[in-house]
Protein backbone atom coordinates (compact mmCIF):
# COMPACT_ATOMS: atom_id res chain seq x y z
CA UNK A 1 0.00 0.00 0.00
CA UNK A 2 1.83 3.26 -0.91
CA UNK A 3 1.28 6.36 1.89
CA UNK A 4 -1.20 8.01 -0.46
CA UNK A 5 -3.95 5.75 -0.12
CA UNK A 6 -6.77 5.48 2.76
CA UNK A 7 -6.39 3.04 5.28
CA UNK A 8 -6.35 -0.36 5.10
CA UNK A 9 -9.23 -2.40 6.07
CA UNK A 10 -7.72 -5.64 4.89
CA UNK A 11 -7.60 -8.12 7.95
CA UNK A 12 -4.07 -8.97 9.10
CA UNK A 13 -4.76 -11.50 10.93
CA UNK A 14 -6.91 -14.96 9.84
CA UNK A 15 -10.25 -14.98 11.67
CA UNK A 16 -10.93 -17.88 13.57
CA UNK A 17 -13.87 -19.35 11.61
CA UNK A 18 -16.22 -19.23 14.24
CA UNK A 19 -17.01 -15.61 13.95
CA UNK A 20 -20.27 -15.07 12.37
CA UNK A 21 -18.22 -12.23 10.29
CA UNK A 22 -20.49 -11.90 6.98
CA UNK A 23 -23.16 -9.41 8.60
CA UNK A 24 -20.28 -7.32 9.28
CA UNK A 25 -17.99 -7.40 6.35
CA UNK A 26 -18.83 -4.05 5.28
CA UNK A 27 -18.96 -2.47 9.10
CA UNK A 28 -15.33 -1.51 8.39
CA UNK A 29 -16.21 0.50 5.86
CA UNK A 30 -18.54 2.27 6.96
CA UNK A 31 -17.30 3.21 10.21
CA UNK A 32 -13.71 4.61 8.50
CA UNK A 33 -16.22 6.40 6.16
CA UNK A 34 -17.92 8.22 9.36
CA UNK A 35 -14.67 8.60 11.04
CA UNK A 36 -13.41 10.86 8.13
CA UNK A 37 -16.98 12.41 7.25
CA UNK A 38 -17.67 13.59 10.70
CA UNK A 39 -14.74 14.64 12.15
CA UNK A 40 -12.90 11.59 14.41
CA UNK A 41 -10.47 10.38 12.51
CA UNK A 42 -8.04 11.75 9.47
CA UNK A 43 -5.19 9.82 8.11
CA UNK A 44 -1.53 12.44 8.91
CA UNK A 45 0.14 14.21 6.67
CA UNK A 46 -3.26 14.15 4.34
CA UNK A 47 -2.18 17.20 2.28
CA UNK A 48 1.18 16.21 1.70
CA UNK A 49 -0.51 12.49 0.58
CA UNK A 50 -0.55 10.97 4.12
CA UNK A 51 1.91 9.33 5.75
CA UNK A 52 1.44 5.71 6.54
CA UNK A 53 -0.01 4.15 9.94
CA UNK A 54 -0.06 7.64 11.51
CA UNK A 55 -3.41 9.22 12.12
CA UNK A 56 -4.82 12.86 13.59
CA UNK A 57 -7.92 12.37 15.97
CA UNK A 58 -10.45 15.01 14.82
CA UNK A 59 -12.90 17.53 16.72
CA UNK A 60 -15.39 14.47 17.75
CA UNK A 61 -12.47 11.82 17.94
CA UNK A 62 -10.47 13.81 20.25
CA UNK A 63 -13.37 14.04 22.49
CA UNK A 64 -14.37 10.16 22.31
CA UNK A 65 -10.50 9.53 22.64
CA UNK A 66 -10.07 11.43 25.91
CA UNK A 67 -14.17 9.61 27.02
CA UNK A 68 -12.34 6.40 26.34
CA UNK A 69 -9.21 7.39 28.34
CA UNK A 70 -11.54 9.44 31.38
CA UNK A 71 -13.48 6.26 31.61
CA UNK A 72 -9.82 3.67 32.25
CA UNK A 73 -8.62 6.34 34.75
CA UNK A 74 -12.03 6.91 36.81
CA UNK A 75 -12.20 2.69 36.98
CA UNK A 76 -8.55 2.26 37.59
CA UNK A 77 -7.35 5.32 39.99
CA UNK A 78 -9.73 7.84 40.86
CA UNK A 79 -12.55 5.33 42.11
CA UNK A 80 -9.84 2.98 43.72
CA UNK A 81 -7.81 3.70 46.73
CA UNK A 82 -4.89 0.75 46.07
CA UNK A 83 -3.79 2.76 42.51
CA UNK A 84 -2.16 5.96 42.03
CA UNK A 85 -1.29 7.42 39.03
CA UNK A 86 2.01 8.62 36.95
CA UNK A 87 2.91 10.26 33.77
CA UNK A 88 6.69 8.95 32.44
CA UNK A 89 8.63 9.84 29.68
CA UNK A 90 8.43 8.70 26.30
CA UNK A 91 12.36 8.93 25.81
CA UNK A 92 14.35 6.85 27.50
CA UNK A 93 17.76 5.34 27.87
CA UNK A 94 19.20 1.90 26.38
CA UNK A 95 19.16 0.71 30.03
CA UNK A 96 16.00 0.79 30.67
CA UNK A 97 15.21 -1.83 27.70
CA UNK A 98 18.50 -3.77 28.07
CA UNK A 99 16.96 -4.39 31.52
CA UNK A 100 13.53 -4.90 29.97
CA UNK A 101 14.50 -7.33 27.76
CA UNK A 102 13.38 -4.85 25.04
CA UNK A 103 16.61 -4.69 22.95
CA UNK A 104 17.35 -8.41 22.71
CA UNK A 105 13.59 -9.94 22.48
CA UNK A 106 11.11 -7.01 21.27
CA UNK A 107 11.56 -8.20 17.03
CA UNK A 108 9.56 -9.63 15.07
CA UNK A 109 10.95 -12.50 12.62
CA UNK A 110 11.00 -10.08 8.93
CA UNK A 111 11.37 -12.35 5.29
CA UNK A 112 11.88 -10.89 1.77
CA UNK A 113 9.53 -12.32 -0.99
CA UNK A 114 12.71 -14.02 -3.29
CA UNK A 115 9.92 -13.04 -6.45
CA UNK A 116 8.47 -9.30 -5.90
CA UNK A 117 11.11 -8.40 -2.94
CA UNK A 118 8.23 -7.03 -0.39
CA UNK A 119 9.11 -7.79 3.11
CA UNK A 120 6.48 -9.75 5.50
CA UNK A 121 6.24 -11.03 8.77
CA UNK A 122 6.44 -14.39 8.80
CA UNK A 123 4.36 -15.54 11.41
CA UNK A 124 1.51 -13.18 9.45
CA UNK A 125 1.44 -14.62 6.12
CA UNK A 126 0.83 -18.39 6.03
CA UNK A 127 4.19 -19.64 3.58
CA UNK A 128 2.78 -17.19 0.85
CA UNK A 129 3.18 -13.67 -0.45
CA UNK A 130 0.59 -11.42 -0.28
CA UNK A 131 1.61 -9.43 -2.83
CA UNK A 132 2.45 -12.00 -5.62
CA UNK A 133 1.60 -15.53 -4.20
CA UNK A 134 5.02 -16.80 -4.32
CA UNK A 135 6.39 -19.50 -1.84
CA UNK A 136 9.72 -18.63 -1.90
CA UNK A 137 11.60 -16.59 1.35
CA UNK A 138 14.58 -15.20 2.59
CA UNK A 139 15.40 -16.88 5.87
CA UNK A 140 13.95 -15.20 8.81
CA UNK A 141 15.61 -12.48 10.28
CA UNK A 142 14.67 -10.51 13.95
CA UNK A 143 13.51 -7.06 13.30
CA UNK A 144 13.67 -4.71 16.20
CA UNK A 145 10.29 -3.08 16.92
CA UNK A 146 11.99 0.03 18.73
CA UNK A 147 12.23 3.35 17.52
CA UNK A 148 15.92 4.39 18.03
CA UNK A 149 17.02 8.29 18.03
CA UNK A 150 19.53 10.51 19.75
CA UNK A 151 19.44 12.76 22.52
CA UNK A 152 21.58 16.32 22.12
CA UNK A 153 23.48 17.31 18.87
CA UNK A 154 25.72 15.01 19.27
CA UNK A 155 24.39 11.46 17.16
CA UNK A 156 27.02 9.08 18.37
CA UNK A 157 26.90 5.40 20.59
CA UNK A 158 26.53 7.47 23.75
CA UNK A 159 23.39 9.96 22.86
CA UNK A 160 21.11 6.74 21.62
CA UNK A 161 17.44 7.40 23.34
CA UNK A 162 14.80 4.98 22.71
CA UNK A 163 10.79 6.25 21.93
CA UNK A 164 9.28 3.77 24.73
CA UNK A 165 7.56 0.82 22.94
CA UNK A 166 5.04 0.65 25.86
CA UNK A 167 4.28 2.64 29.03
CA UNK A 168 4.74 -0.13 31.76
CA UNK A 169 8.45 0.49 32.42
CA UNK A 170 8.26 3.41 33.12
CA UNK A 171 6.38 1.85 36.70
CA UNK A 172 8.84 -0.67 37.29
CA UNK A 173 11.38 2.20 37.18
CA UNK A 174 9.77 4.83 39.10
CA UNK A 175 8.90 1.93 41.86
CA UNK A 176 10.82 2.93 44.98
CA UNK A 177 9.52 6.66 44.20
CA UNK A 178 5.74 5.78 44.30
CA UNK A 179 6.53 3.33 46.86
CA UNK A 180 8.25 6.05 49.41
CA UNK A 181 6.34 9.27 48.79
CA UNK A 182 2.59 7.38 48.90
CA UNK A 183 3.89 4.88 51.47
CA UNK A 184 1.49 2.44 50.14
CA UNK A 185 2.20 -1.45 50.39
CA UNK A 186 1.10 -4.57 48.19
CA UNK A 187 -1.19 -5.23 47.25
CA UNK A 188 -0.74 -1.41 45.23
CA UNK A 189 -0.82 -0.49 41.85
CA UNK A 190 0.36 2.65 39.43
CA UNK A 191 -1.21 3.33 36.72
CA UNK A 192 -0.70 5.08 33.40
CA UNK A 193 -1.93 6.37 29.80
CA UNK A 194 0.12 7.72 27.50
CA UNK A 195 1.69 7.28 24.13
CA UNK A 196 3.70 4.62 23.04
CA UNK A 197 5.58 3.41 19.91
CA UNK A 198 6.60 0.39 17.83
CA UNK A 199 7.92 0.15 14.33
CA UNK A 200 5.22 -2.50 13.33
CA UNK A 201 6.07 -4.17 10.27
CA UNK A 202 2.61 -4.13 9.26
CA UNK A 203 0.85 -1.69 10.56
CA UNK A 204 -3.01 -2.31 9.11
CA UNK A 205 -7.14 -2.36 10.37
CA UNK A 206 -7.08 1.30 10.35
CA UNK A 207 -5.98 2.39 13.65
CA UNK A 208 -5.99 -1.00 15.34
CA UNK A 209 -2.24 -1.49 14.79
CA UNK A 210 -0.46 1.49 14.52
CA UNK A 211 2.88 2.58 14.57
CA UNK A 212 2.07 5.37 17.17
CA UNK A 213 -0.56 4.84 19.66
CA UNK A 214 -1.74 5.45 23.18
CA UNK A 215 -1.89 2.95 25.76
CA UNK A 216 -3.88 2.22 29.45
CA UNK A 217 -1.83 0.36 31.47
CA UNK A 218 -1.77 -0.78 35.11
CA UNK A 219 1.00 -2.25 37.18
CA UNK A 220 -0.33 -4.41 40.33
CA UNK A 221 2.22 -5.29 43.02
CA UNK A 222 1.60 -8.17 44.88
CA UNK A 223 2.68 -10.54 47.64
CA UNK A 224 4.12 -13.36 45.77
CA UNK A 225 1.55 -15.84 47.30
CA UNK A 226 -1.32 -14.12 46.16
CA UNK A 227 -0.48 -13.66 42.54
CA UNK A 228 -2.79 -15.92 41.37
CA UNK A 229 -5.67 -14.92 43.14
CA UNK A 230 -5.29 -11.18 42.06
CA UNK A 231 -4.45 -11.88 38.49
CA UNK A 232 -8.00 -13.69 38.43
CA UNK A 233 -9.16 -10.62 40.41
CA UNK A 234 -8.24 -8.36 37.23
CA UNK A 235 -9.35 -10.42 34.74
CA UNK A 236 -13.34 -10.05 36.09
CA UNK A 237 -12.41 -6.00 36.60
CA UNK A 238 -11.35 -5.49 32.99
CA UNK A 239 -13.83 -7.46 31.48
CA UNK A 240 -16.53 -6.01 33.35
CA UNK A 241 -15.34 -2.87 32.63
CA UNK A 242 -15.75 -3.29 28.98
CA UNK A 243 -19.56 -4.55 29.46
CA UNK A 244 -20.46 -1.47 32.01
CA UNK A 245 -19.48 0.64 29.33
CA UNK A 246 -22.04 -1.13 26.50
CA UNK A 247 -19.73 -3.66 24.72
CA UNK A 248 -22.44 -6.73 24.69
CA UNK A 249 -21.22 -10.20 26.02
CA UNK A 250 -21.88 -11.52 21.95
CA UNK A 251 -19.18 -9.42 20.91
CA UNK A 252 -16.24 -10.07 24.05
CA UNK A 253 -14.69 -12.83 25.45
CA UNK A 254 -11.51 -14.07 27.75
CA UNK A 255 -8.79 -15.79 25.89
CA UNK A 256 -6.12 -17.69 28.25
CA UNK A 257 -2.87 -18.19 26.30
CA UNK A 258 -1.63 -21.62 25.96
CA UNK A 259 1.64 -22.61 28.07
CA UNK A 260 3.50 -22.28 24.63
CA UNK A 261 2.54 -18.58 24.51
CA UNK A 262 3.95 -17.63 27.39
CA UNK A 263 6.73 -15.67 27.58
CA UNK A 264 9.07 -17.81 30.11
CA UNK A 265 8.78 -15.11 32.33
CA UNK A 266 4.94 -15.02 32.85
CA UNK A 267 2.55 -17.23 35.30
CA UNK A 268 -0.20 -16.53 33.06
CA UNK A 269 -1.45 -14.20 30.43
CA UNK A 270 -5.29 -13.67 29.34
CA UNK A 271 -6.52 -11.49 26.44
CA UNK A 272 -9.84 -9.71 26.33
CA UNK A 273 -10.70 -9.97 22.55
CA UNK A 274 -13.29 -7.84 20.71
CA UNK A 275 -15.33 -9.29 17.77
CA UNK A 276 -13.83 -7.21 14.76
CA UNK A 277 -15.03 -7.22 11.37
CA UNK A 278 -12.51 -9.82 10.82
CA UNK A 279 -13.20 -12.04 13.42
CA UNK A 280 -11.94 -12.11 16.94
CA UNK A 281 -8.70 -10.08 17.64
CA UNK A 282 -6.58 -8.77 20.98
CA UNK A 283 -8.12 -5.78 22.80
CA UNK A 284 -6.20 -5.67 26.19
CA UNK A 285 -3.85 -8.39 27.93
CA UNK A 286 -3.62 -9.05 31.55
CA UNK A 287 -0.61 -10.94 32.52
CA UNK A 288 0.90 -12.54 35.78
CA UNK A 289 4.46 -11.14 35.20
CA UNK A 290 6.01 -13.16 38.24
CA UNK A 291 8.59 -10.73 39.85
CA UNK A 292 10.51 -10.60 36.64
CA UNK A 293 10.00 -6.87 36.19
CA UNK A 294 11.35 -5.47 39.49
CA UNK A 295 13.94 -8.06 39.96
CA UNK A 296 15.45 -7.49 36.19
CA UNK A 297 15.78 -3.46 37.04
CA UNK A 298 16.84 -3.97 40.24
CA UNK A 299 19.84 -6.02 39.53
CA UNK A 300 20.75 -3.98 36.21
CA UNK A 301 20.33 -0.57 38.32
CA UNK A 302 21.69 -1.89 41.80
CA UNK A 303 18.69 -0.24 43.47
CA UNK A 304 16.70 -2.29 45.36
CA UNK A 305 13.39 -2.95 44.07
CA UNK A 306 11.27 -4.75 46.91
CA UNK A 307 9.05 -4.43 49.85
CA UNK A 308 9.87 -4.36 53.69
CA UNK A 309 6.62 -5.83 55.02
CA UNK A 310 7.37 -4.55 58.97
CA UNK A 311 4.60 -6.90 60.66
CA UNK A 312 5.98 -10.04 59.21
CA UNK A 313 9.97 -8.68 58.68
CA UNK A 314 9.90 -10.01 55.84
CA UNK A 315 11.34 -8.67 52.42
CA UNK A 316 10.90 -9.62 49.11
CA UNK A 317 10.09 -8.69 45.79
CA UNK A 318 6.88 -7.89 44.56
CA UNK A 319 4.78 -10.03 42.05
CA UNK A 320 2.99 -7.90 39.14
CA UNK A 321 -0.18 -8.15 37.94
CA UNK A 322 -0.49 -6.15 34.90
CA UNK A 323 -3.79 -5.07 33.12
CA UNK A 324 -2.48 -3.30 29.24
CA UNK A 325 -4.78 -1.76 26.95
CA UNK A 326 -4.61 0.21 24.10
CA UNK A 327 -7.10 3.70 24.09
CA UNK A 328 -7.41 4.11 20.26
CA UNK A 329 -7.63 0.05 19.86
CA UNK A 330 -10.38 0.58 22.51
CA UNK A 331 -11.54 3.41 20.72
CA UNK A 332 -11.85 1.47 17.32
CA UNK A 333 -13.94 -0.92 19.05
CA UNK A 334 -16.24 0.91 20.75
CA UNK A 335 -16.98 2.88 17.47
CA UNK A 336 -17.66 -0.72 15.65
CA UNK A 337 -19.69 -1.80 18.24
CA UNK A 338 -21.76 0.98 18.39
CA UNK A 339 -22.27 1.61 14.58
CA UNK A 340 -26.33 0.99 13.71
CA UNK A 341 -28.43 1.42 11.33
CA UNK A 342 -32.56 1.64 11.77
CA UNK A 343 -35.48 2.98 10.33
CA UNK A 344 -37.81 6.23 11.66
CA UNK A 345 -40.73 7.26 10.91
CA UNK A 346 -39.58 5.29 7.24
CA UNK A 347 -36.27 6.61 6.91
CA UNK A 348 -33.37 5.46 7.67
CA UNK A 349 -30.60 6.56 9.87
CA UNK A 350 -27.00 5.97 11.30
CA UNK A 351 -26.38 5.67 14.99
CA UNK A 352 -23.78 5.34 17.33
CA UNK A 353 -25.28 3.74 20.47
CA UNK A 354 -22.16 5.08 22.59
CA UNK A 355 -22.56 4.83 26.34
CA UNK A 356 -23.54 8.73 27.43
CA UNK A 357 -20.11 8.57 29.19
CA UNK A 358 -18.23 8.12 25.87
CA UNK A 359 -19.70 9.60 23.00
CA UNK A 360 -18.15 12.76 21.73
CA UNK A 361 -20.80 15.09 23.05
CA UNK A 362 -23.25 14.67 25.32
CA UNK A 363 -26.17 17.17 24.86
CA UNK A 364 -26.89 18.70 21.67
CA UNK A 365 -28.17 21.91 22.12
CA UNK A 366 -30.79 23.14 19.03
CA UNK A 367 -32.77 26.14 19.13
CA UNK A 368 -35.86 25.25 16.45
CA UNK A 369 -35.10 28.74 14.58
CA UNK A 370 -32.16 30.36 13.66
CA UNK A 371 -34.48 33.62 14.92
CA UNK A 372 -32.90 36.02 17.06
CA UNK A 373 -35.83 35.55 19.21
CA UNK A 374 -34.55 32.35 20.37
CA UNK A 375 -30.54 32.80 20.56
CA UNK A 376 -30.10 34.37 24.32
CA UNK A 377 -32.81 31.36 25.78
CA UNK A 378 -30.86 28.62 23.67
CA UNK A 379 -27.64 30.25 24.46
CA UNK A 380 -28.30 30.61 28.48
CA UNK A 381 -29.51 26.81 28.62
CA UNK A 382 -26.06 26.39 26.74
CA UNK A 383 -24.03 27.99 28.86
CA UNK A 384 -25.87 26.22 31.93
CA UNK A 385 -24.95 22.59 30.56
CA UNK A 386 -21.48 23.53 29.49
CA UNK A 387 -19.85 23.04 32.71
CA UNK A 388 -21.39 19.56 33.01
CA UNK A 389 -21.68 18.13 29.82
CA UNK A 390 -19.93 18.22 26.61
CA UNK A 391 -22.36 20.19 24.08
CA UNK A 392 -22.75 21.01 20.39
CA UNK A 393 -24.28 23.98 19.91
CA UNK A 394 -26.16 23.95 16.23
CA UNK A 395 -28.29 26.09 14.78
CA UNK A 396 -28.06 25.20 10.76
CA UNK A 397 -30.81 23.21 8.77
CA UNK A 398 -34.12 21.57 9.94
CA UNK A 399 -34.25 20.21 12.74
CA UNK A 400 -34.78 16.41 11.88
CA UNK A 401 -31.33 16.65 9.78
CA UNK A 402 -30.00 18.19 13.03
CA UNK A 403 -31.27 15.27 14.95
CA UNK A 404 -29.83 12.53 12.80
CA UNK A 405 -26.83 14.50 12.54
CA UNK A 406 -26.47 14.05 16.25
CA UNK A 407 -27.56 10.36 16.55
CA UNK A 408 -24.65 9.78 13.72
CA UNK A 409 -21.95 10.56 15.98
CA UNK A 410 -24.00 9.10 19.03
CA UNK A 411 -25.18 12.36 21.07
CA UNK A 412 -27.42 10.90 23.84
CA UNK A 413 -29.59 13.91 24.20
CA UNK A 414 -30.81 16.71 22.03
CA UNK A 415 -32.20 19.83 23.86
CA UNK A 416 -34.59 21.84 21.80
CA UNK A 417 -35.55 25.40 22.74
CA UNK A 418 -38.81 26.16 20.48
CA UNK A 419 -41.10 29.22 20.68
CA UNK A 420 -43.52 27.65 23.56
CA UNK A 421 -39.80 27.62 25.57
CA UNK A 422 -40.35 31.53 25.65
CA UNK A 423 -43.78 31.54 27.30
CA UNK A 424 -43.77 27.79 29.56
CA UNK A 425 -39.42 28.14 30.23
CA UNK A 426 -39.14 24.67 29.27
CA UNK A 427 -37.19 22.57 26.47
CA UNK A 428 -38.24 19.03 24.87
CA UNK A 429 -35.21 16.72 25.31
CA UNK A 430 -35.35 13.59 22.58
CA UNK A 431 -33.53 10.54 23.45
CA UNK A 432 -30.75 8.99 20.76
CA UNK A 433 -31.88 5.73 20.93
CA UNK A 434 -35.40 5.33 21.31
CA UNK A 435 -36.13 9.29 19.64
CA UNK A 436 -38.77 9.63 22.06
CA UNK A 437 -39.09 13.02 23.19
CA UNK A 438 -40.39 14.87 26.42
CA UNK A 439 -40.60 18.35 27.90
CA UNK A 440 -39.14 19.25 30.61
CA UNK A 441 -38.59 22.26 32.67
CA UNK A 442 -35.40 24.48 32.54
CA UNK A 443 -34.96 24.79 35.72
CA UNK A 444 -34.93 21.05 36.23
CA UNK A 445 -32.70 20.16 33.03
CA UNK A 446 -29.51 20.00 34.83
CA UNK A 447 -30.98 17.92 36.90
CA UNK A 448 -32.65 15.29 34.60
CA UNK A 449 -30.16 14.56 32.54
CA UNK A 450 -27.48 14.31 35.54
CA UNK A 451 -30.15 11.77 36.46
CA UNK A 452 -30.17 9.85 32.92
CA UNK A 453 -26.02 10.07 32.81
CA UNK A 454 -25.84 8.40 36.17
CA UNK A 455 -28.48 5.90 35.25
CA UNK A 456 -27.03 4.86 32.15
N1 LIG B 1 3.14 -3.90 28.72
C1 LIG B 1 2.54 -4.96 28.00
C2 LIG B 1 2.17 -4.59 26.64
O1 LIG B 1 2.52 -3.54 26.13
P1 LIG B 1 0.95 -5.51 24.53
O2 LIG B 1 0.00 -6.66 24.40
O3 LIG B 1 2.12 -5.48 23.62
O4 LIG B 1 1.40 -5.52 26.05
C3 LIG B 1 -0.98 -3.90 25.21
O5 LIG B 1 0.14 -4.16 24.40
C4 LIG B 1 -2.10 -3.33 24.37
O6 LIG B 1 -1.64 -2.18 23.64
C5 LIG B 1 -2.63 -4.30 23.28
O7 LIG B 1 -3.58 -5.19 23.81
C6 LIG B 1 -3.25 -3.32 22.30
O8 LIG B 1 -4.55 -2.94 22.70
C7 LIG B 1 -2.33 -2.10 22.41
N2 LIG B 1 -1.36 -2.11 21.29
C8 LIG B 1 -0.21 -2.80 21.20
N3 LIG B 1 0.42 -2.56 20.03
C9 LIG B 1 -0.38 -1.69 19.36
C10 LIG B 1 -0.29 -1.04 18.09
N4 LIG B 1 0.75 -1.22 17.29
N5 LIG B 1 -1.30 -0.21 17.70
C11 LIG B 1 -2.36 -0.01 18.53
N6 LIG B 1 -2.49 -0.58 19.74
C12 LIG B 1 -1.52 -1.41 20.16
Amino acid sequence: MSDQEVPNTAPDVAPDGDADTADRSDLMEKVVGLCKRRGFIFQSAEIYGGFRSTYDYGPLGVNLLRNVKNAWWEAMVQCRDDVVGLDASILSPPAVWEASGHLSNFSDPLVDCMKCHQRWREDKIEGVCPSCGSTEFTEPRAFNLMFKTHAGPIEDEGAVAYLRPETAQGMFINFANVLQTTRKKPPFGIAQVGKSFRNEITPQNFVFRTREFEQMEMEYFVPPAEAQTWFEYWLAERFNWYLRLGIPESEIRLRHHEASELAHYAAGVADVEFLFPWGWDELEGIANRSDFDLKAHGEASGEKLEYYDQTANERYVPHVIEPAAGATRTMMAFLLSAYSEDEVGGESRTLLKLHPKLAPYQVGVLPLSKKETLEPLARSVLAMLQPHFMCDYDTTQSIGKRYRRQDEVGTPWCVTIDFDSLEDGAVTVRDRDTTEQVRIPIDGLLAELRRRMDEA
